[in-house]
């Protein structure tokens, strides 16, 4: 991996910045380079270093959007030093009131889901809507603690988010969405493609 972006990486670890670990980031780098896509969207920038994997494997124009400002603009910087900056738009708000803007007349090729987990399904959906064919919509943390796999019951405290993710999972795994999730990689991690019914 770049030096520059294996130091943005390290330093967010040491800061607790949550950002994608290095199998979750493999795996974005290789879709990125068999997909070819000419727009990503991302959900959740944090400090740019998801959005810098990806930019730095294809030769895309990259939408993404986080709610804190203060991250954004760390990212702004890896972009800069990195000499991406000028593909990635940022968006700083709440995803759940800017994503119909930010989509607007727009394909993606790949769009990642790393954000707000409760609006994991709308988000889905709309981006469906926007993806282009052989697109995958991939989400990321899906086995939230270990604790999505299988039927166990939950802990208290994460039963709502537990069975929430449980049924995003189901959803997402019908027709006409066809995925595969990988439960040992990253915080578990599905990749979703839309098939033609
Ligand atoms: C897991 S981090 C993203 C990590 C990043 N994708 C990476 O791997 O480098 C999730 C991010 O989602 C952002 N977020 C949480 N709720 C949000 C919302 N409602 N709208 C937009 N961003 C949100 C948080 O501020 C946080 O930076």
């Amino acid at each position: 991996m770049n030096e520059v972006l294996k130091g943005a990486f390290e330093r967010a670890r040491a800061a607790f910045i949550p950002v994608c670990d290095n199998e979750c980031a493999a795996l974005l780098e290789e879709l990125c380079r068999r997909i070819k896509p000419r727009r990503v969207l991302e959900i959740g920038t944090a400090v740019g270093c998801s959005s810098s994997v990806m930019a730095l494997a294809c030769d895309c124009e990259l939408d993404t959007v986080d709610v804190d400002g203060a991250r954004i603009e760390e990212a702004h910087k890896l972009w800069r030093d990195l000499g991406i900056e000028g593909r990635i738009h940022a968006y700083l708000g709440d995803v759940r009131q800017l994503l119909f803007r930010i989509t607007e007349g727009k394909k993606y090729g790949i769009v990642f889901i790393d954000g707000p987990k409760s609006a994991y399904k709308s988000i889905f959906l709309h981006a469906a809507e926007h993806l282009e064919e052989g697109g995958v919509i991939i989400s990321d943390d899906v086995g939230y603690l270990g604790l999505v796999k299988g039927n166990g019951y939950p802990p208290h405290k994460h039963r709502t988010i537990v069975y929430n993710m449980r049924s995003y999972l189901e959803y997402i795994s019908q027709p006409p969405y066809e995925t595969k999730i990988m439960w040992d990689k990253g915080g578990g991690i599905a990749v979703t493609e839309v098939k033609e019914v």
